[in-house]
């Protein structure tokens, strides 16, 4: 077994691959061997350090000095001369937002920024989250079959999201084109060809942004976040510059729809193959934010995030160089047995199911983290009320090939409407 390079480390550390099949269907599963063998390694067909186990991960996360967020938008795949000539056709200038801004700068941002974010201040959302989702629902639940990432789990986190924004609503099939493009841009691996496709979209992304802060100045009074950081841009400018303003007009879309509606998506992929979970939430909505919390940690749709460090140090035992790109995938992390007991086990009672590292961790975790939360939560409650026959179809998934953002294309589900509960009790 020893000699054998399938059970060789350093053989499995030369090979792996991302974009591979492997990590593509199961990132986890993928990196098995490393969270028992050889925690952190180098991938020289990445050009990254990978680290797998719960704790490093979590070591990384906590440290935003010596390990950088300053690669986390860079592009994984760097770009080819045309492509960076079609970028600059369109004046592309992304730079640093809050997710990959180092500090003093990023907290001086947050802070400024946080009051949307408060749960107080959320509480206002969950009625729009609530009707629109029943809104979805009801234009479906007489059909008995639906994708239920087109019919619901795209739209509503991306109308949610444009609201909780300020941004206006009303060009969804051209935002989910440029969203798909930034992230293939950013974390994902184009052939050359593809390149300047996804570098035409990402630069009509990127000039879209501009129009929508200039539509938004005119409405000084808005009352959506990037209304907010637009008014903070102009009393405090060294803090929210204009060039964050821009860059996070663009980002903020993907990071605060995409993410939602692929946890959605895979979060009723898990339940729906785990049918007494399933089953015992019907009966006991009590169990869903528990239930959400699991799902995140078992099939979270952010399953890798970069770091870059900024002295030589170690992490589990290896030295790193200064300099060294690290990718830290939380969906190894997350199931490691080191911290979470039978981790491949899926488990809605799990009492420590919220370590889950979904959202990050430390002074950059995920601001929107309780609006993807209370997004989900409505998706079940709704879900299980109506539709507590719901099924999986047969079907066979297909993902979007990147190293960060995971969840199906389509979800199809079915079920007898003539057993939905609000015909047999109207
Ligand atoms: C940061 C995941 C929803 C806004 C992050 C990070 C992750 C993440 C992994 C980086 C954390 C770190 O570096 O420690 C997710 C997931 C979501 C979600 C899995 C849904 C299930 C949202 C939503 C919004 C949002 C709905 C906004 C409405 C942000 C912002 C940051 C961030 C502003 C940057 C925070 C900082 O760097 O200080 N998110 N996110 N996210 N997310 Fe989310």
């Amino acid at each position: 077994r020893d000699t054998c390079p399938a059970f060789d480390p350093a053989a499995l550390a030369r090979e792996f691959d991302p974009f591979q099949p492997p990590y593509q269907l199961d990132p986890a599963e993928a990196l098995r061997w490393s969270r028992d063998q050889l925690p952190v390694f180098y991938a020289p067909r990445l050009g990254y350090w990978v680290v797998s186990r719960y704790e490093d991960i979590k070591a990384v996360f906590r440290d935003n000095i010596l390990f950088s967020p300053r690669n986390v938008l860079e592009k994984i795949t760097p770009a080819t001369a045309e492509a960076v000539e079609v970028l600059k056709s369109y004046g592309y200038a992304m730079n640093r937002t809050m997710v990959n801004e180092d500090e003093p700068a990023h907290m001086e941002r947050r802070r400024a920024l946080m009051d949307h974010f408060i749960p107080a201040n959320l509480e206002k959302h969950q009625e729009m989250v609530r009707r629109l989702t029943r809104e979805k629902m009801d234009e479906f639940i007489d059909t008995g079959r639906v994708d239920l990432v087109d019919a619901m789990l795209y739209e509503v986190p991306l109308n949610v999201a444009l609201h909780f924004l300020g941004v206006p609503e009303d060009e969804i099939a051209v935002l989910r084109k440029f969203s798909v493009a930034h992230s293939v841009n950013t974390w994902g691996r184009p052939t050359d060809e593809q390149q300047v496709a996804i570098a035409h979209d990402v630069g009509r992304f990127w000039k879209y942004a501009g129009e929508i802060i200039e539509k938004m100045k005119s409405e000084p009074e808005g009352t959506g976040w990037m209304h907010e950081t637009i008014r903070k841009n102009a009393t405090m400018p060294d803090v929210v510059t204009d060039s964050y303003v821009h860059s996070m007009m663009m980002a903020i879309i993907v990071a605060a729809h995409e993410t939602t509606s692929l946890a959605s998506a895979n979060m009723f992929k898990t339940l729906l193959t785990h049918r007494d979970a399933w089953d015992d939430i019907c009966a006991d909505p009590s169990l869903v934010p528990n239930a959400v919390e699991e799902c995140l940690r078992y099939a979270g749709s952010i399953v890798a995030w970069r770091r870059q460090t900024t002295a030589p140090t170690s992490l589990g035992g290896i030295d790193l160089p200064e300099g060294a790109k690290l990718l830290i995938v939380q969906a190894s992390g997350n199931r490691d047995e080191r911290h979470f007991e039978d981790g491949d086990t899926f488990d809605i009672y799990r009492d420590n199911a919220i370590d889950h590292l979904t959202f990050g961790y430390g002074s950059h975790q995920c601001m929107g983290k309780n609006i993807g939360r209370m997004e989900m939560r409505i998706f079940l409650e709704e879900m299980t009320r109506r539709l507590p026959h719901l099924r999986l179809a047969e079907q066979e998934f297909t993902y979007l090939p990147n190293t960060s953002f995971r969840g199906p294309d389509h979800l199809w589900v079915e079920w007898d409407p003539a057993q939905n509960p609000e015909r047999k009790h109207p």
